[in-house]
């Protein structure tokens, strides 16, 4: 009787923690899981690997998500991030690549409406839809807010994983 239990037990961990890739950092509270992966790649690229990790890049919803995001950066160990142009920028899911007025997040959601979308300084103004602009937007381990820059610059990046789909 208790070996089945245990056996049951075993069983239901083994379901719940099967699908999330390794590295990944749970916050119950926030319902996620994130990744902060040291090898940088330019926006695009960044989207795809998370994408094929089951997740997407990370999207703060709100302030204490952001928070909880800054601190996993701050925490990064800055000398191991490999192929960087700036060491303190990592990638976020959110861009404004179809339309210069309008930073959407990986889900095609005006930030604005649906995310966090404080801005640090005078970044996120979008000027125009010029490629030589930054259309991509990053968090660093101080700012208050969300970064632009340029999307085709190598950097780190955070994955996230919604840890109810799993
Ligand atoms: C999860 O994130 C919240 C912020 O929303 C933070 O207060 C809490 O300490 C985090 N939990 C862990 C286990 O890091």
């Amino acid at each position: 009787m208790a070996a089945r239990v245990v056996l049951v037990l075993a069983l239901i961990n083994c379901v719940s923690t099967r699908q999330l890739p390794s590295d990944y950092i749970v916050n119950k509270s926030l319902q996620s899981a994130y990744r902060l992966v040291y090898q940088s790649e330019t926006w695009p690229v960044a989207r795809d690997r998370c994408e094929d990790q089951g997740g997407h890049l990370a999207v703060p919803d709100t302030q204490e998500e952001f928070e909880f995001l800054q601190k996993l950066v701050r925490g990064m160990h800055y000398p191991s991030i490999v192929n960087r142009d700036v060491a303190l920028v990592v990638w976020l899911g959110i861009n404004n690549l179809d339309d210069y007025r309008i930073w959407k997040n990986i889900f095609g959601q005006n930030i604005k409406d649906s995310s966090f979308s404080t801005w640090s300084g005078d970044n996120g103004q979008g000027f125009s839809d010029d490629p030589e602009e930054p259309h991509c937007a990053a968090i660093d381990p101080i700012n208050p807010g969300l970064r632009d820059y340029w999307c085709h610059r190598r950097q780190p990046y955070l994955c996230e994983i919604n840890i109810n789909e799993i």
